[in-house]
This record gives structure tokens, C-alpha cells and sequence, in this order.
């Protein structure tokens, strides 16, 4: 008696965690979003501090970096790409699995050697790259 009592209850909060789920998925992990919330933004925004410019460093010397400024990424792909989309689609594409054949940074590559995978999930390395897309980067004074 008590249990079925307890039914309507169930049906319920599974149909409200079911809701939930769908409108939350179609908003921040569809594959082909382009905007981010401010949640997200703030994500991005510290993992490129502490983790993409660990190698991509804004003002590091020639001597001690282990990559380009990311600013210069960001121009190679503003430079090959038609739009936002485009350019997002591009960087993501790059990032989730680098590959020399895929890299527009060419002498980078001799230098450098090509990016490793990072492990992120592509949501998020979209999320970056509109990140990058959308706000101003810091750089060298060479880059100003
Ligand atoms: C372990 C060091 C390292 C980390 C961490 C790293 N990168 Fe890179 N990245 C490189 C190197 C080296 C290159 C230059 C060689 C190449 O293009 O693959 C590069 C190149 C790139 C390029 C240009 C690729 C091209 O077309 O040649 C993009 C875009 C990029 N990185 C984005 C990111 C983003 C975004 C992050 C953080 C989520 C990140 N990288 C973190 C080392 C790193």
C-alpha cells in the first residue's frame, strides 16, 4: 500500500529529471553550438589561463616557450576562416586531435613538434574556441 502511494512520486521526479536533462543537453552540448553561458565563459577563460597558455605563453621570451602566443593561432584561423562557425568548427576540429596534416602552423610544427591531445571533451574545446573567437587575447608587444 505504501509503495504504491509512493508511485505517482516516482513517475514524477523521473519525468522531471527527464525534462531536465533534455533541455540542459540541446543548450550547452549540442555539436554545433556557438554561443556560450557565462558558466561556460569562466571556464574557458581559466583553462586557457592556466593550462593552454601554460605552453602558449602571451609574453614568454623566444628562449622559454614551448609554442606560439596563442594570438597567433587565433590569426592563422581568423585568416582561413569565413565566419565564427567556421573558424570554431576549425579550431575544435584541431585541438580534440591535433595532426600535422591538420595544422596550419607549419613552422611551428619544425619547431615545436605537433600539439598533443589534451583529453578534453569536444563541448568543451568548443567552448574554448569560442572563448578565443570572442575575446581579445593577451600578446607580446610585437603582436600589438
Ligand atoms: C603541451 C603544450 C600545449 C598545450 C597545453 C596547448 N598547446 Fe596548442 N599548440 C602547441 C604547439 C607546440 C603548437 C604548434 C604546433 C602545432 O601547430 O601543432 C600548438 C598549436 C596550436 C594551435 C594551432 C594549430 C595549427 O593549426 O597549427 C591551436 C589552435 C592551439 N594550439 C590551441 C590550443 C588550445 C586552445 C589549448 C588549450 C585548450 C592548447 N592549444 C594547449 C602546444 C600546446
Amino acid at each position: 500500500m505504501k509503495k504504491l502511494f509512493l508511485l505517482p512520486l516516482f513517475i514524477f521526479v523521473i519525468i522531471g529529471f527527464g525534462c531536465n536533462k533534455n533541455t540542459r543537453s540541446e543548450q550547452s552540448t549540442s555539436p554545433q553550438f556557438l554561443e556560450i553561458s557565462e558558466a561556460q565563459r569562466l571556464k574557458a577563460k581559466q583553462m586557457v589561463g592556466t593550462m593552454c597558455e601554460n605552453c602558449h605563453h602571451p609574453t614568454a621570451s623566444p628562449d622559454d616557450r614551448l609554442a606560439p602566443p596563442l594570438e597567433i593561432a587565433k590569426r592563422n584561423y581568423l585568416a582561413i576562416s569565413d565566419d565564427k562557425a567556421d573558424f570554431v568548427n576549425s579550431v575544435t576540429k584541431f585541438v580534440i586531435a591535433p595532426s600535422k596534416e591538420k595544422a596550419q602552423l607549419h613552422s611551428d610544427v619544425e619547431e615545436f613538434g605537433v600539439m598533443d591531445p589534451l583529453g578534453y571533451s569536444e563541448a568543451e574545446i568548443r567552448a574554448i574556441a569560442i572563448y578565443i573567437y570572442e575575446t581579445e587575447l593577451e600578446k607580446p608587444d610585437w603582436l600589438k
